[in-house]
C-alpha cells in the first residue's frame, strides 16, 4: 500500500480564518496534539509575517521531534532566510516557498511575466536548497494556471532542488474530475526523480475541497494539505478528519495509508474548538455531535441489532464516546483522568487534583457534567492566562 503524508497547516492557513487567531502556547499546545495525532508535517506559520508568528515557528521548531515543522515564506530572499531561521532548531525541517502562476494573478498582483516569475522560482528554491535539503514550491492558484505553464514551472523548482510539489486550488474553483486529470497529466509530464512527492491544497469555496483532495490522491498525489476541522482563509480548507476517514473507512477503494492516529480526531477538532472558541457545529462530519447520533426508529432499531446498519464507523475509532453524560457526582479521580486524556488534555497529577476538586464540588451542585463543563473547569484553573 502507498503511503501517504498528511501535512496539516491549522497553524497557518487555518490561522488565517476569521476569529482563529492562536497565542504562542495555544500554538505549541497544539502542535504537540498534532503530533500525537500523527501528522507528518506541521505547517507552523508564516515567519515573515509577524514577529510572533517567527516566534512561534521558533518555539514549535524546539517542542515536537517526530514530525517535520515547516516554515511558509513568499519567493522573496528575505522572506527564505526568516523562514529558515525559524525552523532551523527542528530535527526535521523544512522550507515552503510560494509564487502564484496563474495568469491572472502574474497580470494584476505580480505584475511579471511568465519568463519572470521561472526566474524567481529559479531563484527562490535554489536559495532555499541552499540552506534546507527539505523544500517544499507551491504554485499559488495553480488550478487556474495554463497546465502546460505549470509543467515549466515545476521543471525549474525540481531542477533547482524542491523535493515536495504543491499544487494548491487556491480559490475552491476545480471540480474533482478536472483536479484527477490535472495530477494525472503534471505526474506524467513533469521531469523528476522518485523522491520528488506531488501535494495537494484545496480550498472549500464551492464545498469541494475534501473531494478534489481525495480525486488528487486517486490520481497519484502523495501529500495532502489540510486542517483540523477544515477551518482555513475564506470557507476553509480540506478537513483533515474528513481526508483521514475517507481513506479509513474506504481503504478498500483508495489503497492509501497514513500515519494517523484517528483515535486522536475528536480530541483534536475538540481542543482546537476551545482554543479558537469557535464550536463544532453539531453536523460536520466525523465530529459532529449529532455524526453518530440515530434519531428515527427504524435507524435506532437498526443499530440496536447490530451497529454496521447504518454506521460506517464507530465513534470510539475517532476518539469520541457515545454518551454526552459524562461524570456525575459519583464519579471518580479515574474517570475524570479518562475523560480529560479522551479530551487531548494530559495534566500533572497535581493538575488533575485540582481539577478533580473543583468538578466535584460542581456536580453537587449540577446533576450532570458534560464535556463542556470539564473542559471549562481545565481551562480556567490550569490555562488561565495571567489578567
Ligand atoms: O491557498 C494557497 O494557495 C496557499 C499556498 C500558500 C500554499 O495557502
Ligand atoms: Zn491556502
Amino acid at each position: 500500500m502507498d503511503r501517504v503524508y498528511i501535512f496539516d497547516t491549522t497553524l497557518r492557513d487555518g490561522e488565517q480564518s476569521p476569529g482563529a487567531t492562536m497565542n504562542l502556547q495555544e500554538k505549541v499546545r497544539m502542535a504537540k496534539q498534532l503530533e500525537k495525532l500523527g501528522v507528518d508535517i506541521i505547517e507552523a506559520g508564516f515567519p515573515a509575517a509577524s514577529s510572533g508568528d517567527f516566534e512561534a515557528v521558533k518555539e514549535i521548531s524546539k517542542a515536537v521531534k517526530n514530525v517535520q515543522v515547516a516554515g511558509l515564506c513568499r519567493a522573496v530572499k528575505k522572506d527564505i532566510e526568516l523562514a529558515y531561521e525559524a525552523v532551523k532548531d527542528s530535527p526535521l525541517p523544512r522550507i515552503h516557498t510560494f509564487i502564484a502562476t496563474s495568469d491572472i494573478h502574474l497580470k494584476y498582483k505580480l505584475r511579471k511575466n511568465r519568463e519572470q516569475v521561472l526566474d524567481l522560482v529559479k531563484e527562490a528554491v535554489g536559495f532555499a536548497s541552499s540552506l534546507c535539503s527539505n523544500v517544499e514550491f507551491s504554485a499559488e492558484d495553480a488550478s487556474r494556471s495554463d497546465w502546460d505553464y505549470l509543467v515549466e514551472v515545476f521543471n525549474v523548482a525540481v531542477e533547482a532542488g524542491a523535493k515536495v510539489l504543491n499544487v494548491p486550488d487556491t480559490v475552491g474553483y476545480t471540480q474533482p474530475g478536472e483536479f484527477f486529470e490535472l495530477i494525472q497529466f503534471l505526474l506524467k509530464k513533469v521531469k523528476r526523480t522518485e523522491d520528488v512527492v506531488f501535494s495537494v491544497h484545496c480550498h472549500n469555496d464551492l464545498g469541494l475541497a475534501v473531494a478534489n483532495t481525495l480525486a488528487a490522491l486517486r490520481a497519484g498525489a502523495r501529500q495532502a494539505e489540510v486542517t483540523i476541522s477544515g477551518i482555513g482563509e475564506r470557507a476553509g480548507n480540506a478537513a483533515l478528519e474528513e481526508v483521514a476517514m475517507n481513506l479509513t473507512v474506504r481503504k478498500d477503494y483508495y489503497q492509501l495509508e497514513t500515519n494517523i492516529n484517528t483515535e486522536q480526531i475528536y480530541p483534536s477538532c475538540r481542543l482546537l474548538s476551545r482554543i479558537i472558541g469557535q464550536p463544532i457545529y453539531p453536523y460536520k462530519p466525523i465530529v459532529g455531535a449529532n455524526a453518530f447520533a440515530h434519531e428515527s426508529g427504524i435507524h435506532q432499531d437498526g443499530v440496536l441489532k447490530h451497529r454496521a446498519t447504518y454506521e460506517i464507523m464507530t465513534p470510539q475509532s475517532v476518539g469520541k464516546t457515545s454518551s454526552d453524560i459524562i461524570l456525575g457526582k459519583h464519579s471518580g479521580r479515574h474517570a475524570v483522568k479518562n475523560k480529560l486524556e479522551e479530551l487531548g488534555y494530559s495534566l500533572t497529577e497535581e493538575q488533575l487534583e485540582k481539577v478533580f476538586q473543583v468538578i466535584k464540588q460542581l456536580a453537587d451542585k449540577k446533576k450532570q457534567i458534560f464535556e463542556e463543563d470539564v473542559e471549562a473547569v481545565v481551562l480556567e484553573e490550569i490555562f488561565r492566562l495571567p489578567d
